[in-house]
């Protein structure tokens, strides 16, 4: 196993190069009579999220002031993602609208930072065609931002390489979107190679945060009131592997656990193969562990596992979902799906819906099947038709609302502790927030403060979510 490199952002190097731009800000500030400004645009999931946070935070150190507006910005940094053909369009899509905005503002610096990054046809691409995007930055180098700021102050010229780095960096400037829900990484990468998946060529091999700076940050964000803590990896519950210290994701959750405080712990993503008795013991006896677990099945079909190279089938997911039911009766229990992967027969799909039936979960993403160049998927044959997978992912949809509309009948009726995410976004009068199930709840707008735990008496019931009344 090579060496993890462990950096600290309050170390040498880069504590001199924030240093570097902070003056570079300083010097702006006093010419312009504002700070400058740094936009930050995410795609993809929650790890992006949490990186978005650090690449702000990190911005913010060295005098940037965040913006919400691309047009007043004078950094702009485009958070990709790789892991279906539509989500790099999108990021691609976006960067090219950025053009005119260097037009109008020549000191304008722009960054593609990401998963998609990490991928030199992506590189090449966005170095020949882009030529106003400013410098790449991969995924595990991201704590190299203050470095390639300084560097292309300094130099002005594009910076394209991407020297991904087996590393951890500790210390990173975080700016929350949120003051009651936080992200927590606490893994990085992954080393399953699901056969369809671009993940572990873009976010490199598993390496794990050491538990005493998780628990430190965990404590650290109970004490400033945040309410909602997930915990987050590409393979969260490998957490662990390979280190000296023994300690394991159960073990991990358990300490975590024992902080003193009003606060919810989640986690994500979990692989089936993973997920051990022991983790569900500990989630059964926990006091702060949220009740819900999201555990992708992928597939139904032993043959499409296998092909997916996932390391488990349909009786060993059984058991372990089994299993969480028995010892947790209200745990809600959400997945992955996808649909149209190469040689899947109508048969084999038949079989995905029969798990669907048979596991009855509370919700699930579906994916249509998205070859990534470079992973063994996309060269296997016997590819499926658009009409096909569209078809099929129809009929997923469908099965799915019904079972998800019956898991939630039995909730009619009962209270609901949700922490308050504020006004709805579809309606005004509505305030929406989230049950320890993670389900949505909407009731009538009654002035409960975003943040504040609620209790709500459900009333109505849907697919996608629940209604009701607040308790006085
Ligand atoms: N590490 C997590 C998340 C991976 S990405 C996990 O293992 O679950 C989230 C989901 O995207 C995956 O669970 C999978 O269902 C889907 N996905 C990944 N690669 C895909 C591809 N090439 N096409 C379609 N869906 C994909
Ligand atoms: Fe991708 Fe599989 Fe790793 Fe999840 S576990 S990130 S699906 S390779
Ligand atoms: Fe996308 Fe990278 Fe996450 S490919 S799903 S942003 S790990």
């Amino acid at each position: 196993m090579r060496e993890v490199d462990r950096i600290s952002l309050k170390a040498d190097a880069p504590a001199k190069a924030m240093a570097q731009v902070r003056c570079y800000s300083d010097a702006f500030a006093a010419a312009r009579g504002r700070s400058p400004r740094v936009f930050v645009l995410t795609f993809g999931c929650q790890q992006n999220v949490a990186d978005s946070e650090k690449l702000t935070g990190m911005a913010k150190a060295m005098g940037y002031e965040p913006t919400d507006a691309p047009d007043d910005a004078d950094l702009i940094l485009v958070n990709t993602c790789a892991i279906r053909e539509h989500a790099e369009k999108r990021a691609l899509s976006i960067v090219g609208q950025y053009k005119h905005l260097k037009e109008r503002n020549k000191a304008l610096i722009i960054g593609v930072c990401g998963c998609m990054v990490v991928q030199e046809h992506r590189r090449e691409q966005l170095k020949k065609s882009y030529p106003y995007v400013d410098f790449v930055l991969g995924t595990s180098v991201l704590h190299r931002l203050p470095e390639i700021l300084s560097k292309k102050m300094a130099q002005k010229r594009r910076l394209f390489g991407s020297e991904e780095e087996n590393a951890i960096a500790e210390d990173v400037p975080v700016v929350r979107e949120s003051g009651y829900r936080a992200w927590v990484s606490i893994m990085y990468g992954c080393d399953n190679f699901c056969s369809y998946c671009i993940v572990p060529y873009v976010r490199g091999r598993e390496r794990s945060r050491a538990p005493e700076d998780v628990i430190a940050e965990v404590k650290e964000l109970v004490a400033k009131g945040y309410k909602d803590i997930t915990l987050l990896g590409q393979n969260v519950n490998s957490y662990g592997k390979g280190e000296a210290h023994g300690i394991d994701f159960a073990d991990l959750l358990e300490r975590l656990d024992a902080i003193e405080g009003d606060f919810l712990l989640r986690f994500m993503t979990s692989h089936p193969k993973d997920a051990t008795k022991k983790l569900i013991d500990v989630m059964a006896n926990g006091k702060h562990i949220a009740r819900h677990f999201h555990l992708p099945l992928q597939s139904g079909s032993n043959a499409i596992l296998a092909k997916m190279n996932r390391h488990y089938d349909r009786a060993a997911y059984l058991d372990i979902l089994d299993y969480m039911r028995e010892k947790m009766p209200d745990l809600a229990v959400t997945s992955d799906i996808i649909v149209g992967f190469p040689g899947e027969s109508d048969a084999d799909f038949e079989q995905t819906l029969a798990m669907l039936r048979r596991a009855r979960f509370d919700m699930i993403y579906s994916f249509i099947y998205s070859p990534r160049k470079g992973t063994p998927a996309a060269q296997m044959e016997n590819q499926i038709p658009k009409e096909v997978s569209a078809e099929r992912f129809e009929r997923l949809l469908a099965l799915q609302e019904e079972i998800a509309l019956s898991a939630n009948q039995p909730l009619l009726q009962t209270d609901q502790r949700v922490l308050c995410d504020g006004v709805s976004k579809t309606d005004t009068g509505m305030l929406s927030g989230r049950n320890e199930q993670n389900k949505i709840v909407f009731w009538a707008d009654d002035g409960t403060p975003v943040g504040e735990w609620a209790t709500i008496r459900i009333d109505r019931v849907a697919p996608f979510a629940l209604y009701g009344q607040k308790r006085k």
